[in-house]
């Protein structure tokens, strides 16, 4: 009979589910193999993201199996938030017992999952370990650096992210698998390319637009940045070409403020959040991507759409090493700056940083112990 290993996968916001989307499929694959072992996967959602735009529709498109749990945890401030998970995700280990608990990225809940196994003295894989901005100020940084200390295997998607964990002495477990998200992209582009209405229903042609996407608490949360980024839009926009942007909650309570009265005219077009299917077909046709999202960063790299960063940091160095990622931070004169020296026709050949788009098989086989 075949030895079964028991992980509970814990995830909550967004980008969390595509990057959990094909690490269970390639649980499921191996399971189809002639392995000796098989890998149980019991997923939690801890409803960090709750509208069905940020959530469930990725669960339908991606096929992701159904959560066994859900914790139901919504928003709140930091603290409460991320402790109302530590308590329910406490409670669900305890039950499942399983030998390793998966976590994937820099959310509240990937921090809250790491913790409620490690009190439970359960070993924790991390998926996209190593990353660093080095601005503590950034909650995403302290749930990084927190989750890489205690987790026991850790996936590193570049080898920037390796050398991040060597300077803190961090070197055992430590595996370069590759990006998750390249896994993502390279699974998911054809068929969205094929299937997504969004360019037809948008009015859009290849190239003809801009996206951005601004999220991150910094910028939203800041009517001064938020002011800046959205007139640099607005400029470039009433200049070049429109500009689509897919508005996150947070952002869009935030320009709903009245007080703030950010100028945002009418070749800013705000749409609502998109399904993953319809953000990759939408940046695929795009001239340019201006984004604070890790995540659409890379994107970006992949689709090879020069991109600019509307913060002072990023955790993908590489991006802009290679010239397809400007840092511009979130001044109006630096981001009109930043579009204007960025010409897609004098890119180099993007290089391969962020693995050949395996990551998941590697993870899954190490999950298995046959590589660790
Ligand atoms: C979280 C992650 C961030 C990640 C992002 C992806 C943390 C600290 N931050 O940020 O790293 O890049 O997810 O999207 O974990 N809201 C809704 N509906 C939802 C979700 C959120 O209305 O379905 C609103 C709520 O008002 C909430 C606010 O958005 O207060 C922020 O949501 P939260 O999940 O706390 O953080 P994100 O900004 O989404």
């Amino acid at each position: 009979m075949k030895k079964t290993v028991r992980l509970v996968t814990i995830v909550g916001a967004r980008p969390q589910f595509v990057k959990a989307a094909v690490v269970s499929r390639a649980i499921k694959n191996f399971n189809q193999q002639e392995y000796e072992c098989r890998l149980n996967e019991v997923l939690i959602h801890t409803g960090q993201h709750y509208d069905f735009n940020m959530s469930q529709a990725f669960f339908n498109q991606l096929d992701i199996p159904a959560p066994k749990y859900h914790l139901s945890v919504r928003s709140g401030p930091h603290g409460k938030q991320t402790a109302k998970m530590l308590t329910r995700i406490e409670g669900v280990l305890a039950k499942e017992r399983p030998e390793l608990v998966i976590v994937y990225g820099d959310t509240n809940s990937t921090l809250a999952g790491a913790l409620g196994a490690a009190k439970m003295k359960i070993p924790i894989a991390h998926v996209e370990a190593g990353l660093r901005s080095y601005n503590r100020h950034m909650p995403e940084e302290i749930n990084r650096i927190l989750t890489d200390r205690i987790s026991s295997l850790l996936f590193c998607p570049t080898e920037t992210s390796i050398l991040n964990l060597k300077t803190e002495g961090i070197i055992r477990g430590v595996h370069r698998v590759g990006d998750v998200m390249l896994d993502a992209f390279l699974a998911y582009r054809r068929v969205a390319l094929k299937t997504s209405g969004v360019l037809r229903a948008l009015n859009l042609e290849h190239l003809s637009y801009c996206l951005a996407t601004v999220h991150r608490q910094e910028n939203a949360d800041d009517p001064v940045r938020l002011r800046s980024i959205f007139s640099s839009f607005s400029e470039l926009a009433s200049e070049h070409c429109p500009f689509i942007v897919p508005l996150h909650p947070r952002t869009r309570k935030s320009l709903r403020d009245r007080k703030l009265s950010i100028p945002i005219n009418r070749h800013v077009r705000l749409i609502q959040p998109l399904s993953y299917l319809d953000v990759i077909a939408l940046e695929s046709h795009a001239k340019t991507i201006l984004t604070d999202s890790g995540g659409v960063q890379r994107e970006a790299y992949f689709a090879r759409v020069p991109c600019i960063t509307l913060r002072n940091e990023t955790e993908w160095p590489e991006t802009v090493e290679s010239g397809w990622n400007i840092i511009a931070g979130p001044k109006t004169e630096d981001i009109v700056r930043a579009f204007g020296k960025l010409n897609r026709t004098d890119l180099p050949e993007p290089p391969p940083y962020f693995g050949n788009g395996q990551a998941s098989e590697r993870i899954v086989e190490i999950l298995a112990g046959l590589n660790r």
